[in-house]
């Protein structure tokens, strides 16, 4: 359960709101309260101030005593009304209180007397009636000797205001977090909505439908790139078991006719009693037909293996020209046979590649060349370097392809129509060449005139540290 998105992102969502949240109110909290006493104290300055000046002027004309007594009645205002909020008092060097406010002796109250100095002394304490004040305590020089000089007033209402505001944020606060929690709740369950139905679509998905894609219309911005590579990956599987699909059925239509072919000489054959020469006829060419089967099973196997990358390519240095002396050598006795002459020339070319896939490619391509031409024909083969690959271009003088058929050649059991009618082959060769080379990483050009002739143009690219043959 802990596992589930929504549940993480409300969880965090929540402890960051209440740790930023929590935060904010006390700070503002602590600010208010400090701005409320800040201007509590500057009152206070000037009151204080006000009351020194007074006295000075007063001490100036010879009326301090008389001041003293002023001061402790005749106020009038905030001072003149008992236990007010506003009080102040002057206290004589030996502790004696020789003013107060009207406003403290009405309520016979004092200010809690606290030793003068000639700085500013600003404290919260509990004044008339035990309620907080915010008092300022200093003394001035007078020629009576130093006098202490208080002034106080109430901070009853700041606490108040300060305490509805604290309730107000703790109504409030609760309020917001359980909103933004719901909100939280509601939005990811909505989000999450998407990516359930996304979920159960992809569950729905077996090799039965793999046409159908992911709807991506509808689905919230970070979805539809997975849908749309989902879909992208959904159409390559798709295309690959259709490959598969089509092999399969290519592969045993092939396998049907040479089949056809053994089982009608069988049953001809079979028909009626026959002679031991009628007899090794047949069997030489069920012989025949079978070797075709074995060719053709045989090239099944490899493409197969190609295409579920067990053939396990060995690259080593290899010099194409001694695979192609070798190519020379196997392929002589077909081209003899069919009259056609092989040339070979170049210089050596050494790639990294695998012996047995490169000797495959190219017996593949001198095959076609030599099944394909005519009689008296040639086939050159040549060798070379060129722009940092080895090439081998291999010159046939047969009856060429014509240039629609250039690219479906290389597709499996794809025969050109014309050459159906002269020779046997599975259309598998030229596939097989085609997964080798690219498995080299190199690639192979075609360039043919129908009736004059065809050339292949195998491109491997070069080691970058080219050495020595290994
Ligand atoms: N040198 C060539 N000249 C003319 N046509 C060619 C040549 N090489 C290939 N082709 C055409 O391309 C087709 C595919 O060639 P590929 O080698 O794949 O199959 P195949 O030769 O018919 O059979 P396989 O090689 O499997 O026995 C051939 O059937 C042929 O029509
Ligand atoms: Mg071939």
């Amino acid at each position: 359960m802990f596992n589930s998105i929504k549940l993480k992102l409300v969880v965090w969502f929540l402890a960051v709101f209440l740790l930023v949240f929590a935060g904010l109110e006390i700070f503002l909290y602590v600010k208010l309260e400090s701005l409320i006493v800040n201007l509590a104290d500057e009152h206070l300055t000037s009151e204080l101030e006000t009351l020194a000046n007074l006295m000075t002027v007063e001490e100036a004309h010879g009326q301090l005593e008389t001041e003293f007594e002023e001061l402790s009645t005749a106020a009038t205002g905030m001072y003149a009304e008992k236990l007010s909020g506003h009080y102040y008092q002057i206290i004589s060097t030996d502790g004696k209180v020789l003013v107060r406010s009207p406003s403290l002796s009405l309520g016979n109250a004092s200010l809690p007397l606290i030793q003068g100095s000639t700085t500013a002394d600003y404290r919260t304490v509990a004044g008339p009636g035990d309620t907080p004040i915010r008092m300022v305590t200093q003394s001035f020089p007078f020629s009576i000797g130093s006098l202490t000089f208080q002034a106080g007033d109430s901070i009853e209402e700041t606490y108040e205001l300060l305490s509805s505001f604290r309730n107000i944020v703790l109504v409030i606060f609760p309020l917001i977090f359980i909103m933004c929690g719901l909100g939280v709740f509601v939005v990811t369950g909505w989000v999450l909505r998407s990516l359930k139905s996304f979920t159960l679509k992809i569950g729905q998905i077996t090799e039965e439908n793999l046409n159908e894609r992911i709807p991506e219309e509808g689905l919230v911005d970070e979805l539809r790139p997975l849908a749309v590579n989902f879909n992208v990956m959904l159409g390559r599987l798709e295309g690959s078991f259709s490959r598969q699909k089509q092999f399969l059925s290519d592969a045993s239509h092939e396998l049907r006719t040479p089949t056809s072919i053994i089982k009608s000489f069988c049953d001809v054959t079979l028909g009626r009693e026959r002679t031991a020469n009628d007899y090794k006829e047949t069997l030489k060419k069920v012989g025949e037909t079978v070797n075709r089967m074995c060719d053709i099973i045989n090239r099944i196997l490899v493409i197969s293996r190609l295409d579920n990358k067990t053939i396990d390519f060995k690259p080593v240095r290899v010099d194409l020209m001694d695979i192609m002396r070798d190519v020379h050598r196997l392929i002589e006795p077909a081209a003899e046979h069919k009259d056609v002459a092989i040339r070979l020339s170049g210089a050596g070319a050494v790639v990294k590649g695998d012996r047995e896939g490169l000797t495959e490619v190219f017996t593949n391509i001198v095959e076609n060349a030599i099944k394909y031409n005519r009689p008296k024909g040639s086939v050159n083969i040549h060798v070379s370097e060129e722009s940092g690959n080895a090439v081998v271009t291999i010159e046939d003088t047969g009856i060429g392809i014509p240039k629609e058929e250039h690219e479906k050649i290389f597709d499996r059991f794809y025969r050109v129509d014309t050459s159906r009618g002269l020779t046997v082959g599975s259309g598998l060769g030229l596939s097989i060449v085609r997964t080798i080379i690219d498995s080299h990483g190199g690639h192979i050009d075609i360039e043919s005139t129908p009736g004059e002739g065809t050339t292949f143009r195998v491109y491997i690219p070069l080691p970058s540290d080219k050495g020595g043959a290994r």
